[in-house]
């Protein structure tokens, strides 16, 4: 894109438009060495950011085998869980990763990596299932929508061009894998009939448990690495962060599709939608900080 579009485009953020087919990505497709640095290297927000994400990405690995064994009498689900998806979130983590590597040098992923997937593993809780396979495939609709989200506004904010590349690539995918949770919630929620009531409040639970916990793990961990010291307050600066990401989201982050894909699940006749809209715009934007 032409550099004058970029700075006469409506300020409304929308998500990216897909360039390519939804065929699947692979990291060598990433050109890491076309890098350009001068537009990341001092950004700390954005360091911070890309590096607890590549963390929380990678570290979901942990989790992914919970998930596929919850369906392990569903052939086709667990092996969609298996090999497309649980790959898939794997490779977004290999890949930021590798971006933060060639982007912030000094920075020692594995080890500050390390130091984050043990506490992660042991301390950072882990959202329960939930108590049937359908309001799982519920919940997980809300974690893709929240990444969704993440990656579109990562995209609208960033201007260098392999992690603005990089990050149109894991939103398509996670917007397919919201795709997929949808649709295999439809056919659970065939056979379980579960009522409005209860699968909002499945909704609202994983959006709730999804806002900051695995996100404040991830950050202790990085603070330690590059900004730890005498008189400094993890806490205060998490909540500078915070308000930083809060501001960035009111700029960057989509407006309605995230309100859309939330509400989705609840199969909502027209009359009810749009009261239904304006709570759940209220909900997006809490979650967002913005
Ligand atoms: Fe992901
Ligand atoms: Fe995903």
């Amino acid at each position: 894109m032409p550099e004058h579009h970029v700075i006469h485009r409506p300020r409304a953020a929308r998500p990216p438009t897909p360039l390519r087919s939804s065929a699947p990505w692979r990291l060598s497709d990433i050109d890491y060495a076309a890098i350009d640095r001068t537009r990341v290297a001092n950004d700390s927000t954005l360091f911070t950011l890309v590096t607890m994400a590549s963390f929380v990405e990678t570290g979901s690995d942990l989790y992914a085998h919970v998930l596929v064994s919850y369906f392990d009498q569903d052939p086709e689900v667990a092996g969609w869980l298996a090999q497309s998806w649980e790959h898939e979130e794997v490779q977004h983590g290999a890949a930021l990763r590798a971006y933060v590597e060639h982007a912030w040098p000094d920075f020692d992923w594995q080890t500050v990596y390390d130091a984050f997937f043990e506490e992660y593993a042991k301390t950072c809780t882990l959202p329960d299932l939930e108590p049937s396979r359908g309001l799982e495939l519920a919940a997980r609709c809300v974690v893709e929508m929240g990444t969704a989200t993440l990656y579109s506004s990562l995209h609208d904010y960033v201007e260098e061009p392999v992690l603005k590349d990089l990050a149109a690539r894991i939103y398509a995918d996670e917007v397919r894998h919201y795709k997929h949770f949808y649709r295999y919630f439809r056919r659970y929620q065939q056979r379980e009939a579960h009522g409005r009531w209860r699968v909002g409040r499945t909704l609202a639970k994983r959006m709730f448990a999804s806002r900051d916990d695995d996100g404040y793990c991830a950050y202790r961990h990085v603070w330690h690495a590059t900004r730890g010291g005498e008189g400094r307050s993890v806490e205060r600066d998490y909540q500078a962060f915070l308000d930083r990401v809060g501001t960035l989201a009111r700029r960057h982050a989509p407006r309605e599709l995230p309100v859309d894909m939330l509400l989705r699940p609840l199969q909502l006749p027209a009359p009810a939608l749009s009261g239904a809209k304006a709570i759940a715009r209220t909900l997006y934007r809490w979650w967002l900080h913005a």
